[in-house]
């Protein structure tokens, strides 16, 4: 079996690494791809990965290439965890919005708006390309905003998963509170990407008991620590909230916290300067533990796991990921992508039936999934007209001086990535 990964010279790919040499038996790999256009990470990152294989007596081959088509010919999946622009063009999307006095964030508001626009049409080159190679390849994307670029893809005709990591995290994390496996706690998530809500936490099964009013009660504290919210909130919605809620239920605060600190672009470039030297290190051959203060904890056992249900039925019968919603939330178009747990196998993702949602999650979640579709729009077909009127629709931004005003200054920042602008 062979893997591919687009922006394998990213240092998230040891955590992945990792991921399938651990996990070998539910996804036993001959070859993983590396592919990126940058030379030194990509040369750094591989050697660590060949390491990493090597310790842990994994048979497998590491490939490194900048050549797209070569690096993807044969794979049975792709995975795509690129970022247009690297961390300078994220920097971008978390400081012009806050002069307009919203949210300086990577995927929500107008800095995601701005990461969809770039984003977009590389991925869909990408897929075309993969698809030219061989239509039966699976791709799993990674690449942020995860919920409008899977929408991209699907809409397309790809065939594609969106995955994200805030699910797993969850998994993991009521786990440890609940003193029980990860595999036991199977969660009620759903949402859209980055916008998701725990509506239940059952145990064994979707059929299990619902033990989140017990969490709540024994460790409400320390859940709402995790996701960075007042205890008070969760408890009144007696749900837990993701923490990229917390830029829609604390906007204002959030905007005044960015506004004095450094960006989290500027962290995480600091970061990386650090783990590529380590990656450098002939001697280092595990992922070290700085790379835990990167955001995508668990995106390996996520990423391996999906991948091992897609390709070969060895892995979770359910997991949450970013698929076409046809129906599971009736109030949204077919052609919607919702975040959802589902059953994979390998015919894809199939969404598990979801309970009426109150108005209190219906609402933000109606509202945000229109503007990924306006978002989807300019995107594909670019104008500043289209640009508007998915800030317009944001449910941070809906005031027209002040979607105008991001407009210019999106476009303004965004020049050498948007062919059209
Ligand atoms: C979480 C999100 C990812 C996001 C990451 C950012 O993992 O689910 O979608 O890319 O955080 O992490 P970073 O270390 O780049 O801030
Ligand atoms: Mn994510």
């Amino acid at each position: 079996m062979k893997l591919a990964v687009v922006g394998g010279g990213s240092t998230y790919t040891p955590e992945l690494v990792d991921g399938f040499a651990q996990l070998r038996e539910i996804l036993p790999l001959d070859e993983l791809a590396l592919i990126d256009p940058a030379a030194d990470r990509l040369a750094r990152v591989g050697g660590l990965a060949r390491r990493i294989f090597a310790r842990q007596g994994h048979p497998g081959t590491v490939t490194t290439t900048d050549d797209l088509d070569a690096g993807v010919d044969g794979a049975d999946a792709v995975l795509l965890q690129l970022r247009v622009g690297g961390q300078a063009a994220r920097e971008q999307d978390e400081t012009w919005p806050l002069e307009c006095g919203c949210v300086g964030q990577e995927t929500t508001g107008a800095g995601g708006l701005a990461k969809a626009l770039r984003t977009v049409p590389v991925v869909l080159d990408i897929a075309d390309r993969v698809r030219r190679s061989n239509p039966d390849t699976w791709i799993i994307d990674f690449t942020n905003p995860v919920g409008i670029v899977t929408r991209a893809l699907l809409g397309a005709g790809h065939k594609a998963v969106g995955l994200c990591n805030v699910a797993i995290g969850f998994q993991r994390t009521f786990a440890r509170l609940l003193e029980t496996a990860p595999s036991q706690v199977h969660l009620e998530h759903v949402g859209l990407n980055h916008l998701t809500w725990e509506l239940g936490v059952r145990l064994g099964g979707p059929d299990g008991t619902d033990v989140l009013p017990r969490l709540l009660a024994e460790h409400g504290a320390a859940v709402a620590e995790d996701v960075r919210l007042p205890r008070a909130l969760v408890e009144h919605l007696g749900a837990v909230p993701s923490y990229y809620l917390r830029y829609y239920y604390a906007h204002d605060e959030v905007v005044r916290s960015q506004r004095e600190g450094p960006t989290r672009a500027a962290e995480v470039a600091a970061l990386e300067r650090e783990l590529l030297e380590m990656y450098a290190d002939p001697a280092l051959d595990t992922k070290p533990a700085l790379l835990a203060r990167r955001g995508g904890a668990y995106y390996s056992e996520a990423a391996v796991d999906l991948a091992a249900s897609l390709l070969c039925a060895g892995g979770s019968t359910y997991q949450a990921v970013n698929t076409l919603n046809r129906g599971t939330l009736p109030f949204l178009p077919d052609d919607a992508v919702i975040e959802t747990q589902a059953r994979i196998d390998r015919e894809g993702a199939h969404p598990l039936p979801v309970p009426a949602l109150d108005p209190r999650f219906a609402g933000l979640v109606s509202h945000t999934a229109a503007y990924e579709e306006l978002a989807l729009r300019a995107a594909l077909h670019g104008g500043r007209d289209r640009v508007l009127a998915a800030l317009l629709a944001h449910p941070l931004v809906g005031q027209f001086d002040r979607a105008e005003q991001l407009t210019d200054q999106l476009l303004a920042h965004n020049k050498e990535h948007l062919a059209w602008a």
